[in-house]
């Protein structure tokens, strides 16, 4: 009798205390469910004049740090090709000075870091000290929608063709913050958007070239997997200024690819400057990572920017998007081993074989390209004509705007191994023929220049 009422007092109490651990297991799983669903409070009413990305971070608190973070900078950042230290190219790859002789890239060329620094390091680089500048630069470094939309009454295009047309001094002035949350985001929605003229306008005459689609529109036509690529193309790209006007504009009508792009400069016989050293009509390329990353095969394989630039972290039960947009070789566990079932080391390992050999050819390219420059210089000199010197001029535009194009992409070759060779085996091998020309042209036989593979 005594051990029957003990058992049932056991039982009831373990019924009991299992219903309490149940019912704490399912609030606690509610409250993470409710925390993964409820992906903000909304402290506060974001609008499209909400610039300061602090009043956005009262309602994504979690983003906001990771964007902060952007600011952070210095030597101990740096990765082997890359990181957040605004060293001097100039000084590491004096080649660089031969190159761009005559040109604003001469005076000050440096390695990018966060978005934090974007308007400050367009004041404060000498290309806008000591060059006049249009407005069109502000287009990639700043939060332009207001600045557009003022200027343009409420015409974003027209907004955005008046501030490029303006000095870059004046054009400054309209603008407060450097890249921050509206330009990626939809302050109602908190949907990606792409919000830069320049790449609403290149992106619709590729769409039509290459997949003859008329009108398009990444804003309503795109998956989401590719707007999380779309967003950082919006400014990680190659661009010129329309000689009239200078509105950015985005070489993309006949392709992605680099033929495809010098095509449509040769087409309208557009060049950045003269040479100084050769006077040759040549091009400066500016980080093509949106078009040599669409030529690897993490591209390919539908793998977007995002997916290794912003990675997921977890926070409780949420997801969140690492807004810390950085090199993901300061993040391998999270930007890589979610795909890659390897260590850290062995990504990392994987990534530096590929840039070493990237760079080893490129150093090959531009000595190429730099002994070229020197024999039209040496040509020049003894007499020969502009006219003489057309093959090698040409041979000059085109190697150099391969060796400078894959220098100026920031992965040192990583987002597309074989599309980097190929470009700078094409830059070798133009400028030697470019030199053969140049040494050719008092023998009856002067080698004739081929400038492509094709
Ligand atoms: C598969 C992963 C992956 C994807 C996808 C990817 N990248 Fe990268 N990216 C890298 C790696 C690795 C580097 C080399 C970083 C280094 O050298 O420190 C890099 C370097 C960069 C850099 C230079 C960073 C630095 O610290 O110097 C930029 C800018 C960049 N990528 C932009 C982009 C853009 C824009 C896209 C999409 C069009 C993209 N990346 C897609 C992996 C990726
Ligand atoms: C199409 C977008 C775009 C436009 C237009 C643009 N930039 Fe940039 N800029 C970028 C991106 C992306 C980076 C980071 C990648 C890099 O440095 O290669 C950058 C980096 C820079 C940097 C830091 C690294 C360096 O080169 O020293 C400076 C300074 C700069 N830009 C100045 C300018 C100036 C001056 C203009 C106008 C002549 C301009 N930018 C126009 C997108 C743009
Ligand atoms: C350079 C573009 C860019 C900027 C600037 C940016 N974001 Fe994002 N954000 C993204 C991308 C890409 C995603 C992933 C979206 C997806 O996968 O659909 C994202 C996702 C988000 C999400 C959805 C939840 C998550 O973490 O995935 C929130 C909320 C968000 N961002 C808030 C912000 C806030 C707040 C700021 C400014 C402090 C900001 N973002 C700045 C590109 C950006
Ligand atoms: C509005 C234009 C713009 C957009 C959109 C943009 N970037 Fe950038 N990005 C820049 C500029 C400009 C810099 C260089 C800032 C500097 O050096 O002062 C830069 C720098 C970087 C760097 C170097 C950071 C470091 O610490 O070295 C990486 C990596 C990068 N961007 C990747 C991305 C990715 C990935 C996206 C999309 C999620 C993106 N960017 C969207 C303009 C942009
Ligand atoms: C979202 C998934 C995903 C992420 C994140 C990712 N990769 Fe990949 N990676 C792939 C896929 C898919 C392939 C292609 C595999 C195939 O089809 O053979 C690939 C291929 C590669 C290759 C082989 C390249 C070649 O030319 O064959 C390397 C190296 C690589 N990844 C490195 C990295 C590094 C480093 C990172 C992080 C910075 C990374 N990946 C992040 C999915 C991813």
């Amino acid at each position: 009798m005594e051990s029957s009422r003990w058992k049932y007092i056991a039982i009831i109490a373990t019924a009991a205390l299992a219903t309490v651990l149940i019912a704490l297991l399912l609030v606690n799983i509610f409250t993470r469910k409710q925390e993964a669903r409820q992906a903000y409070v909304a402290v506060t009413n974001l609008t499209e004049d909400t610039i300061e990305p602090a009043e956005w971070g009262k309602n994504f608190p979690r983003e906001y740090d990771g964007f902060k973070l952007t600011s952070s900078t210095g030597p101990e950042t740096r990765t082997r090709y890359g990181g957040s230290e605004a060293f001097s190219k100039l000084d590491q790859d004096p080649r660089l000075k031969t190159i761009f002789a005559g040109y604003a890239f001469a005076l000050d060329y440096r390695e990018e870091r966060g978005h934090a620094y974007s308007l400050r390091d367009q004041d404060e680089t000498e290309r806008t000290k000591k060059k006049p500048q249009p407005g069109s630069c502000l287009h990639c470094h700043g939060s332009m929608l207001p600045a557009w939309r003022a200027a343009g009454n409420g015409d974003i295009q027209k907004g955005f063709e008046a501030i490029c047309a303006m000095p870059f001094k004046e054009a400054r002035q309209k603008v407060t913050h450097p890249i921050g949350c509206i330009d990626c985001h939809d302050p109602k929605t908190m949907a990606l958007r792409v919000t830069r003229p320049g790449f609403l306008n290149g992106i619709k005459a590729y769409m039509k070239t290459a997949k003859g689609i008329d009108n398009y529109d990444p804003n309503t036509m795109a998956s989401r997997q590719e707007m999380r690529t779309y967003v950082c193309g919006q400014c990680h790209v190659e661009y010129y200024f329309k000689p009239e006007g200078k509105a950015v504009t985005y070489p993309w009508a006949k392709g992605l690819k680099i033929e495809n792009i010098e095509a449509y400069y040769d087409e309208i016989k557009f060049s950045d400057w003269k040479h100084g050293e050769t006077g040759a009509p040549v091009l400066k390329a500016q980080h093509p990572e949106f078009e040599m990353f669409n030529q690897g095969i993490h591209s390919r394989a539908g793998v977007a920017c995002a997916d290794c630039h912003m990675p997921y972290k977890r926070e409780g039960a949420m997801k969140v998007s690492d807004h810390w947009v950085r090199s993901p070789l300061r993040n391998i566990e999270r930007a890589c081993l979610v795909c890659h079932p390897f260590s850290a080391e062995e990504m990392k390992a994987r990534v530096e074989t590929i840039q070493d050999r990237n760079k080893a050819l490129l150093d090959r390219a531009e000595e190429a390209v730099v002994a070229l420059i020197h024999d039209i210089k040496d040509a020049k000199e003894k007499g020969a004509t502009d006219e003489q010197l057309a093959p090698a001029f040409k041979a000059q535009r085109s190697a150099q705007f391969r060796s400078d194009f894959i220098n100026a992409e920031n992965s040192m070759g990583f987002h597309a191994p074989q599309e980097a060779a190929r470009i700078l085996a094409e830059s070798i091998d133009i400028a030697r023929q470019g030199q053969l020309a140049v040494r050719g042209l008092n023998l009856a036989n002067a080698p004739k220049l081929r400038a492509s593979t094709k």
